[in-house]
């Protein structure tokens, strides 16, 4: 059967653990190269480690609330390829868990924004150039249910709730500035066991690849939405 992904050059974030593990493995098994970036570089290695294709891997230790980092991502994947197809923001945190808004830590509201939505906003902008020339570039800015309009009136994660209400707004003007040039979509990989999913989530991190893989290879036409199981879903 024919690789899915066969030559694409992937930039994939919080590629250590958790669901971008999985990504990484899923992607390079259907034939992708992939430079995975995350913040522990001990963590990374393991990671790397148990992947298959490791000549397709590309480790990269940044942590992404530095800002002076998004260049240097952007000099590596200008020496390694010169070009990128595919940008997954997929690292975050969750800074609170049962708190509301007004009550949670103080610093929780601006980590949360530093990693999951100021961070792909500068290596969105830092990597534009590349992915202008890539093939069929793509962004997927990994998103969640709790970042819905819906979502914001559930309880707790109010920080992680917000930031990722904010990442959907970032997706929807992204769209409409790179409209013809660039695909942007939201993805909400679904409640699943990982270290911020927690250990009673019903999903798995594999799952969530592979829904992820069937968004990926929407016709890259498709932009400015936002996607769970490659199906649209309501902001
Ligand atoms: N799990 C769920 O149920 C669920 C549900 C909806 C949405 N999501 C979303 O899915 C994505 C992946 O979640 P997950 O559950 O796989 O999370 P996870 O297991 O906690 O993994 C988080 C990843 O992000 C990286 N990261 C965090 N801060 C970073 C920083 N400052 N710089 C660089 N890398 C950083 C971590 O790297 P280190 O190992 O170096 O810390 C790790 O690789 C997130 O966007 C999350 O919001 C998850």
């Amino acid at each position: 059967m024919s690789k899915s992904l066969l030559g694409r050059r992937v930039l994939l974030t919080g590629a250590s653990r958790g669901i971008g593990l999985e990504v990484a493995r899923l992607f390079l098994g259907e034939g992708a190269q992939v430079i995975g970036v995350a913040k522990s570089a001990e963590r990374l290695d393991a990671a790397a480690r148990t992947l298959a294709h490791p000549e397709s891997f590309f480790p990269l230790v940044a942590d992404l609330t530095q800002p002076s980092v998004i260049d240097s991502i952007r000099v590596r994947v200008t020496e390694i390829w010169g070009a990128l197809d595919l940008l997954i923001h997929n690292a975050a945190i969750m800074a609170s868990h049962d708190e509301e808004i007004l009550s949670e830590d103080p610093g929780s509201l601006e980590a949360s924004l530093e990693v999951n939505l100021l961070a792909p906003f500068r290596l969105t902008r830092a990597l534009l150039p590349l992915l202008k020339k890539g093939s069929s570039p793509r962004i997927v800015n990994v998103s969640s249910g709790a970042g819905t309009f819906d979502g914001l009136n559930e309880p707790g994660i109010a920080s992680y709730r917000l930031s990722k209400w904010a990442l959907n707004g970032l997706t929807k003007l992204e769209a409409k500035e790179l409209a013809g040039q660039v695909s942007i979509l939201a993805f909400d990989p679904g409640w699943v066991k990982t270290d911020l999913g927690g250990p009673k989530a019903p999903g798995s991190p594999r799952d969530s690849a592979q829904s992820l893989l069937k968004t990926v290879l929407l016709p890259v036409e498709v932009t400015g939405q936002f996607f769970k199981d490659a199906e649209l879903i309501q902001w």
